[in-house]
């Protein structure tokens, strides 16, 4: 910790200045930034002779990774004053955090980068990227029969457990999505700022099966785009019950966009080249190798045990070399003692990024991250079907 620096929550005397750490850091308008009691009882702020020197944000909730729910927290609004940047201070903060995650049984990190590198050698990596694809809106194919579309309401109840049981069993399909809670829905539908709509679709017989959420953007005059920020589905026909609903908003826009994770079925859908382009990549990041590694559900084919060293300078918990034994769907992480002999050796980022599915543990030794000793071949190809299952997304934005 640099000097006799604390970290705590930012206390009420400290608002003015949490809050100009805040405006300047995200050229915000002062009057819009009102976080409620709950957000400031999970600020984090590194103080040092009284002064802010860095601060943050948790979002302290789960994440499935497939099937699993894993703990997790959340890093948002991270920032250091200009006049104290580049003396250490946000990484004490951030060891600082990790520290007290583990403690709290967190086993990874999510968070929005402004800079990869930033993170990555902080021990984050890439966990999915977002990507934007754009196609004409009369495109899309046409209402499918016996299906209807409910305008959801923000202060009902029933709706918001509707959208949470399609959500939660769709995202499953993906390494990343928080596990939301009833007021997340809440804040998330009803931000007065914005204009955004979400619409249920249910089938014939009545059950919600998929959803939307959107907004419309003003290109020019005449000319607007609806943006489609959640698609959501439980099957193949609910996707194409939810397309045809969308399609007729032709009325309204020329032109839809969605924001999709990799691999998403929209993608090989079309006949004609849809317009895509990259937009967001969140990041991941291991907080307790073992409890995450133990923490997820394993294709199950045979066994295998590895010894794997970690390099971690900021977590000394996951800093040394682990025996992984996978067995069946399961796999247990055994701390070993001494300088034993490492059959996978790599960075907690490295680690992170296989971890995540988003780095293939191939692509990480061909960068020289990842190093093997031994049948490479079998070893790579152990984790690749370990972990390379999945394409990362992540809904929430913090
Ligand atoms: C990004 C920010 C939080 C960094 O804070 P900081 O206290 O200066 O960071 P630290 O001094 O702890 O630096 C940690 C490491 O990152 C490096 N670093 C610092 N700022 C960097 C930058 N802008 N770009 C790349 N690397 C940077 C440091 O050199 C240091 O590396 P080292 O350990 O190898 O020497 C700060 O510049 C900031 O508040 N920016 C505006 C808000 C923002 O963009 N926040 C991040 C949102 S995701």
């Amino acid at each position: 910790m640099p000097g006799n620096g604390v970290i705590r929550r930012v206390l009420p005397d400290e608002m003015p200045r949490f809050t100009s750490i805040h405006v300047q850091a995200w050229n915000m308008d002062p009057g819009s930034f009102n976080p409620d009691e709950a957000e400031l009882e999970d600020s984090r702020v590194l103080a040092v002779e009284g002064d802010l020197v860095a601060v943050l944000f948790l979002l302290r909730r789960d994440t499935w990774m497939g099937p699993d729910r894993v703990p997790q927290v959340g890093l948002g609004g991270v920032a250091t004053p200009a006049e104290h940047r580049r003396r250490g201070y946000c990484r004490a903060l951030l060891g600082g955090v990790l520290e007290e995650a583990r403690a709290s049984g967190d086993a990874l990190s999510l968070l929005w980068p402004f800079s990869h590198a930033f993170y990555r050698k902080l021990g984050w990596e890439v966990g999915g990227r977002a990507l934007e694809v754009t196609l004409p809106l009369a495109s899309l194919p046409g209402r499918s029969s016996g299906w209807s579309a409910c305008p959801v309401d923000p202060d009902s109840e029933a709706h918001l457990a509707e959208l949470d049981a399609v959500y939660s069993r769709s995202v499953q399909e993906y390494n990343g999505c928080l596990v939301r809670e009833p007021r997340d829905w809440k804040r998330k539908l009803s931000r007065k700022h914005e204009r955004r709509f979400a619409y249920l679709l249910r089938r014939p017989g009545g059950g919600a099966a998929a959803y939307a959420v959107y907004a419309f953007k003003d290109l020019d005059h005449f000319h607007r785009r609806m943006d489609v920020r959640e698609l959501l589905a439980l099957d193949g026909e609910a996707h194409k019950a939810l397309l045809g609903f969308l399609r007729d908003h032709d009325s309204q826009a020329r032109e839809i966009q969605f924001y999709l994770p990799e691999q998403h079925p929209l993608l090989y859908s079309w006949p004609d080249r849809p317009q895509v382009t990259y937009r967001d990549a969140f990041m991941l990041r291991v907080v307790d190798v073992k409890r995450a590694l133990e923490g997820l559900t394993y294709p199950g084919e045979g066994e295998m045990a590895l010894n794997w060293r970690v390099e971690d300078p900021l977590c000394p918990w996951n800093h040394g070399t682990f025996r992984v034994t996978w067995s069946g769907p399961r796999c247990t992480l055994e701390r070993l003692d001494g300088s034993p002999q490492a059959d996978l050796a790599c960075d907690i980022a490295t680690l992170s990024g296989i971890y995540a599915g988003h780095l293939p543990a191939g692509a990480a030794r061909v960068l020289g991250r990842l190093r093997l000793d031994g049948d490479e071949g079998a070893r790579l190809s152990w984790l690749r079907r370990a972990f390379g299952r999945r394409p990362g997304h992540l809904l929430d934005f913090f």
